[in-house]
């Protein structure tokens, strides 16, 4: 929806570089809600049965709700959900996010003690405001609704246990993402990363765990419920068991180019096309050729990639 987000997060967009004098997207650049509609209609054409919305953070997007509204009534679309950081979750929005046709909501969350999460934000934001679009987001019926919390090292590793107290029993999943070197700018080591192991392990001294089968061929989550009957957790895995044999994924970025990796340097410019007045034959096409000829696995590749290559950023696709 856009490369901007009210969040810094350190590992995503550090200050130092996505400053005040950043030069972000022109309105001009973004895809128009009718290009985004046409694009949609397009990959939903092609077999893609699942949408997700992300960002920057998606909710800056004037009139989001309109264009989920659209979206949500393509033929053929049977998922719809939104990632959002949670900020600008009121109950009135998450109502009419609800209304518009949104089917899930994943609200990303990277700890429970306010210092912790003003750090990680970067913009002193507190926590408490999103601890009440998560339950603004319950109580607008997107009950389950995903936490994501990014776990990095020395900074919230803290918190995977509050985190996992705090959300045992509410019927949310949460998921534990392990810190991934996307993009160029957030200066990713190895030894930054927590890896899932480690956090299952974390979490089942407290509250036994057991693994719980996949809900679907390519679930990026290996899952795990409490033996308890608290609930489950997720854990995203993709830089200590990568899963990129089993990804499906295409992301189409704020200002219209198609990535086939979360990794990838290079994107298929749809845009261009789509204001030099293609066919949707044309386009069809295109989309078709690349999804052949991609091959992308650089999180099982990734300690034989030469460092600091240049990769696109995270704010510009969304995860
Ligand atoms: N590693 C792991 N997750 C990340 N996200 C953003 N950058 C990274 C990274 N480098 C997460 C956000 C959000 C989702 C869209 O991606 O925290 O939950
Ligand atoms: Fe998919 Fe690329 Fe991630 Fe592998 S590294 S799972 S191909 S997005």
């Amino acid at each position: 929806m856009t490369d901007r987000c009210n969040f810094r997060c350190r590992y995503c967009m550090p200050r130092e570089v996505f400053g005040p004098d950043h030069a972000f997207l022109k309105r001009a650049a973004l895809l128009s809600f009718e290009e985004l509609t046409r694009v949609a209609g397009i990959f939903i054409g092609l077999g893609v049965r699942k949408i997700r919305i992300t960002g920057g953070e998606p909710m800056l997007r004037s009139g989001l709700e309109t264009l989920v509204e659209t979206i949500a009534r393509l033929e053929g679309l049977e998922d719809l959900s939104l990632t959002t950081n949670g900020s600008l979750l009121t109950l009135s929005r998450a109502r009419a996010l609800r209304r518009a046709g949104l089917r899930r909501l994943t609200v990303s969350l990277d700890a429970l003690d306010d210092t912790t999460f003003r750090a990680m934000n970067d913009v002193d934001f507190p926590v408490a405001a999103v601890l009440e679009g998560i339950e603004a987001a319950s109580a607008a019926g997107f009950a389950p609704a995903k936490i994501n919390m990014v776990v990095r090292r020395g900074f919230n590793e803290h918190q995977v246990v509050p985190m996992a107290d705090h959300f045992r029993g509410t019927g949310h999943i949460l998921r534990f993402v392990e810190y991934m070197d996307v993009g160029a700018t957030n200066g990713w080591r190895p030894e930054d990363v927590v890896p899932a192991r480690d956090i299952v392990e974390r979490i089942g001294r407290e509250w036994p765990l057991e693994p719980v089968d996949p809900n679907y061929p390519g679930e990026v989550a290996k899952r795990f419920r409490y033996r308890d009957g608290a609930g489950e957790v997720g854990l995203i895995a993709s830089v200590t068991q990568p899963f990129c044999g089993g990804c499906t994924r295409a992301r189409l970025s704020a200002e219209g180019s198609v990535y086939t990796c979360l990794f990838a340097s290079r994107g298929c410019d749809l845009r261009s096309a789509l204001r030099a007045g293609a066919t949707d034959e044309a386009l069809v096409a295109r989309i078709d050729s690349l999804w052949r000829r991609r091959d992308d696995r650089y999180s099982e590749l990734r300690s034989r990639v030469r460092p600091g290559a240049a990769k696109i950023e995270m704010s510009y696709i969304g995860g």
